[in-house]
């Protein structure tokens, strides 16, 4: 299936149920709570995590009704991690998405306490989802989110990004960073789609591989995009980022080595669909080689 089918037809989905499920809980919530984490799940994201889970469920040949409620959690993690990540004790930055950021919009109080209840309440999407009847395979979802989210998860990535800004750090550091920082929610999306859809240890060993190599590849993508932006939408972003304080792919590897790094890293990619395609010819690897594509620079 053509990915951006894929992507058209089931974003509009994916967007109902998150409404639904905001709107289960209106009630009980206040509303300027209410306000502030519909503001950032609802602001512009790319969705790339929930329709990566949900796409390597439909490579796999399954429904992909009974992965939605993991993706939105998926979702609220990544947009909970966002908001904590520009506050003023982090990165500082007043626009995301080329809107206000949380605390902008809202206030610093406000912001973090979205992020604690998108944080909190995606557990309980998944723990609540009656369509995983599995007991074993949803136990095993909760546990791995929390490993990727946490402390030796994305977490570990962000206080070693804190502690690196300022500093020079090595190719090796950088990676491990960024393997946290950025890799292990989007390793976790197509974790839970094969958890859920369950192929072979061989299958799953390889879309493992590609789920690492992606998150190498999307981060070194991230990076290029700061340094390869005209000064017009530099400034329209605002993006401390751009600060080269920070260190990136583009600052350790140079402009011409990072998109190296990013045209082997897409390369190692669509290899390992193809080896997964050569296993089980039902496999349908152009569906997730069309993510490829959110990595064009
Ligand atoms: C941005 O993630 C932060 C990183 C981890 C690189 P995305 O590029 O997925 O952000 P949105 O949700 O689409 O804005
Ligand atoms: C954000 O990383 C990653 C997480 C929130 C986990 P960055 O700080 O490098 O990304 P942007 O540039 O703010 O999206
Ligand atoms: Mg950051
Ligand atoms: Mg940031």
């Amino acid at each position: 299936m053509e990915t951006s089918q894929f992507i058209e037809e089931t974003l509009p989905i994916l967007q109902e149920k998150i409404d639904d499920v905001l709107a289960q809980n209106k009630a009980q919530t206040p509303s300027i709570l209410q306000e502030s984490m519909a503001y950032s799940l609802n602001t512009g994201g790319k969705r790339i995590r929930p329709m990566l889970l949900l796409a390597t469920l439909k490579a796999l040949g399954q429904n992909i009704t009974q992965g939605f409620m993991t993706a939105i959690a998926l979702e609220y993690i990544h947009t909970y991690s966002l908001i904590h990540d520009d506050l003023p004790a982090m990165d500082n930055d007043d626009y995301r998405r080329g809107k206000l950021t949380n605390h902008k919009a809202f206030d610093e109080a406000t912001a973090i306490l979205a992020g604690d209840a998108l944080l909190t309440d995606s557990f309980a999407l998944i723990g609540k989802d009656s369509l995983i009847t599995n007991a074993e395979v949803k136990l095993d979802l909760i546990n791995k989110l929390a490993d990727a989210a946490g402390s030796k998860g994305m977490i570990a990535g962000q206080i070693g990004d804190v502690q690196a800004e300022g500093k020079e750090i090595d190719l090796l550091e950088m990676k491990e960073i960024h393997k946290n920082k950025t890799g292990e929610l989007l390793h976790y999306a197509i974790y839970a789609g094969y958890q859920i859809a369950n192929p072979s240890a061989e299958i799953k060993a390889l879309l493992d591989e590609f789920a690492w190599t992606y998150g190498i590849a999307y981060q070194v993508q991230n990076d290029l995009q700061e340094v390869m932006w005209s000064d017009d939408d530099r400034g329209k972003f605002q993006h401390s980022d751009a600060a080269l304080t920070k260190n990136t792919y583009p600052s350790i590897l140079g402009t011409n080595g990072a998109i190296e790094a990013l045209f082997a890293n897409t390369t190692k990619c669509r290899t390992l669909l193809q080896q997964i395609k050569d296993i089980d010819e039902s496999f349908d690897d152009q569906l997730l080689a069309g993510f490829l594509t959110f990595l064009k620079i």
